[in-house]
């Protein structure tokens, strides 16, 4: 039986992706290596936790010793790896835990994957999982390719750009067996609530202000993210070796728009007038360093993969927003304890 490893399988797209691979691939077992930081959480996975190619383990990928173990023991064929601080805001606080989970954590992965494997790699893959957001910011044109120059603009994105030019030296320099794929925005179900558009959506319940950064005029091109576990699946089994995929919804929102669109569709699912959630709207400091626009080509992984987004922007939204009404003890859950800390901590002095 082939092992796979996907780390940060209990955070959001990680556990979207292990789904996908439990269900998808019952002669392959499918171990979720995660240190359940604040971002992870088991229910996640409790869908898939009792299947018999399941697996989760707990661990830290910035420990070097018990990654190593990790690998003399389960020796993996291929890693999928998510596991990340991933939070902008975040990381404008703290850069250093950025720094040692996405930079080290990533080294450490590889080099254990390196000494497990050595020169028999024909059959072995390291996927390293990545953001759009390593090219920095466009302006009013443009789109992000494989090959635009690297460009980062805040801690969380310089610590992934630093991550993936450690992933293309691991290829050039030993030959190990990498593909990298870099994405855009992603919403779905269990999404943590301290990102944009499940922040909202938790905002509104409650009825709180819904805080806007500066003019609310940035763009982000937004994915579903059952759409980026599929397109990891492919790139996974069919990506060339050594090659970067982008991935995105080419489905581009400004701030305000997409905030007074999920307004409107709050109020409908919550049976309240129109124009209810509008008022609880507040425009707040701007984020630091904030990049104003990102938008994705994915033509490479359409034309060379085939792969494209299932289903349309309007749809996905809808399906996330009835998976919070529906599923209110997660949120709920998840936004007492550390997030209430997280929340008022920084709202307050915005
Ligand atoms: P997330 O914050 O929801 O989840 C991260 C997961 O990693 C959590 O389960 C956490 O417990 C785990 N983790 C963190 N530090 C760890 C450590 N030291 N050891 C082991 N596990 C650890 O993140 P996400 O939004 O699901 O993003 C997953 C990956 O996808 C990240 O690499 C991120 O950079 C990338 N990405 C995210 C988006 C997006 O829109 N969310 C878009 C493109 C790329
Ligand atoms: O582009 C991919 C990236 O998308 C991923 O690599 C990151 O892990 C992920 O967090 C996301 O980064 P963003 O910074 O774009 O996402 P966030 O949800 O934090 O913010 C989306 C936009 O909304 C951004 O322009 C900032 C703005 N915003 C965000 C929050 C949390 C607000 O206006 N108010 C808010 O309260």
């Amino acid at each position: 039986m082939k092992t796979i490893v996907i780390t940060g399988g209990a955070g959001f797209i990680g556990s979207h992706v292990v789904r996908r691979f439990v269900n998808n691939y019952p002669q392959v077992k499918i171990i979720n290596l995660d240190a359940l930081t604040y971002a992870g959480n088991l229910a996640n996975n409790e869908d898939i936790a009792g299947k018999e190619n399941y697996q989760f383990i707990k661990g830290d990928i910035t420990d070097l010793e018990f990654i190593t173990k990790f690998f003399d023991e389960y020796k993996p064929d291929g890693v999928i790896h998510l596991a990340a601080e991933s939070h902008v805001d975040r990381s404008i606080r703290d850069p250093f835990s950025f720094i040692k989970t996405n930079i080290l954590g990533t080294v450490n992965l590889m080099n254990a994957a390196k000494n497990l494997w050595g020169s028999n790699v024909a059959d072995k893959r390291f996927y390293h999982v990545s953001t759009d957001e390593v090219y920095g910011s466009l302006g009013e044109t443009g789109y992000f390719m494989e090959d635009t120059s690297y460009d980062p603009q805040s801690p969380y994105s310089a610590s992934k750009a630093s991550s993936d030019h450690f992933v293309r030296a691991y290829h050039n320099t030993y030959g190990f067996p990498v593909v990298i794929s870099n994405c855009s925005n992603n919403y779905g179900p269990n999404h943590f609530p301290e990102k944009l558009i499940p922040l909202m959506i938790h905002n509104i319940q409650e009825n709180k202000p819904l805080p806007v950064y500066g003019k609310g005029e940035n763009i982000r091109d937004w994915l579903y993210v059952e759409d980026h576990a599929a397109a990891i699946d492919v790139i996974y089994h069919r990506g060339k070796t050594g090659e970067t995929y982008n991935i995105g919804g080419e489905n581009e929102w400004k701030n305000i728009e997409l905030v007074t669109f999920l307004c409107q569709l709050m109020d409908k699912k919550l049976g309240r007038d129109l124009g209810t959630a509008e008022k609880l709207i507040t425009y707040v400091t701007d984020r630091a360093g904030h990049d104003m626009r990102y938008a994705i080509d994915a033509k490479k992984l359409r034309e060379e993969l085939g792969w494209r987004p299932s289903v349309t922007f309007e749809e996905g939204l809808e399906k996330t927003v009835n998976w919070y009404l529906n599923n209110r003890e997660w949120l709920a859950a998840v936004t007492s304890g550390e997030y209430q800390h997280y929340y008022e901590s920084y709202y307050s002095k915005l």
